[in-house]
């Protein structure tokens, strides 16, 4: 049985990519901040800016052979009422949580055999978004993160790919924020499973998915 780590599992986008996978028979670990209860998933509560307890978790786990760095942050606000503490606190899980945890999976990955790490990141990692300034910087940082991270170790066995999607239906931005054409997360969520479950000699390292219509 492979085993899946899916970071900020406890609602969103990341709790439909854990319940797909535990309904696959992987073995699926998810954490949040937040105490959550997910059917079929062991569920950890850690905050991924939390490097201690990031290198902790994934030391101590069996096998590890996906990661899902999803866990993210994102604020609807014009660039000229942003503060500076906005982008701060942004940049802190969007890039830094993910910065550990990707490279705590990697260290364990290039040294048992290889493994595929999936970052959720969002076509503003490819774009600039109006109001969203801070967020779409982080996009792009992690984007460049995961390029790097790739060339470094695909020659040790370690798959990493960018997954970049248009609006999805969560309450990232409230509930005022309703997009009609937003993808929906389990839709979402299917494509990543069937990512796991490609032949490991194929190296998917970007993916751009988008609502019709956009
Ligand atoms: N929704 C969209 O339109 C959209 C589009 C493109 C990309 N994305 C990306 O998709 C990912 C998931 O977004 P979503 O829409 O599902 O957001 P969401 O519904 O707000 O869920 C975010 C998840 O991340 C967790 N989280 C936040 N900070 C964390 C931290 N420091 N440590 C651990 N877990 C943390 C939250 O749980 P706790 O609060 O319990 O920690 C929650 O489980 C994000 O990376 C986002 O940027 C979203």
């Amino acid at each position: 049985m492979k085993t899946v780590l899916v970071t900020g599992a406890s609602r969103g986008l990341g709790r439909a990519i854990a319940e797909t996978f535990a309904a696959g028979g992987y073995d699926t670990i998810g954490v949040a901040r937040s105490v959550c209860e997910i059917p079929g998933v062991r569920t950890v509560q850690l905050d991924v800016c939390d490097e201690a307890a990031v290198t902790e978790l994934i030391g101590s786990l069996e096998t590890l052979d996906v990661v899902v760095n999803n866990a993210g942050i994102a604020r609807l606000r014009p660039l000229l009422e942003t503060p500076t503490t906005d982008l701060r606190e942004i940049l802190e899980v969007n890039v830094i949580g993910a910065f550990v945890v990707m490279r705590e999976a990697a260290r364990r990955m290039a040294t048992h055999g290889g493994g595929l790490i999936i970052n959720i990141a969002s076509d503003a990692a490819l774009k600039g978004i109006a109001n969203m300034a801070p967020y779409a910087a982080s996009k792009h940082a992690l984007l460049g993160l995961a390029r790097s991270v790739s060339a470094e170790l695909r020659g040790q066995g370690v798959r990493v790919c960018t997954y970049c999607p248009g609006p999805i239906d969560t309450g990232i931005l409230g509930p005022a924020s309703k997009n009609p054409q937003a993808l929906q997360p389990a839709d979402i969520a299917r494509t990543i499973v069937h990512l796991a479950e490609l032949p490991a000699g194929m190296d998917i390292q970007e993916m751009l998915v988008e609502p019709m219509g956009m």
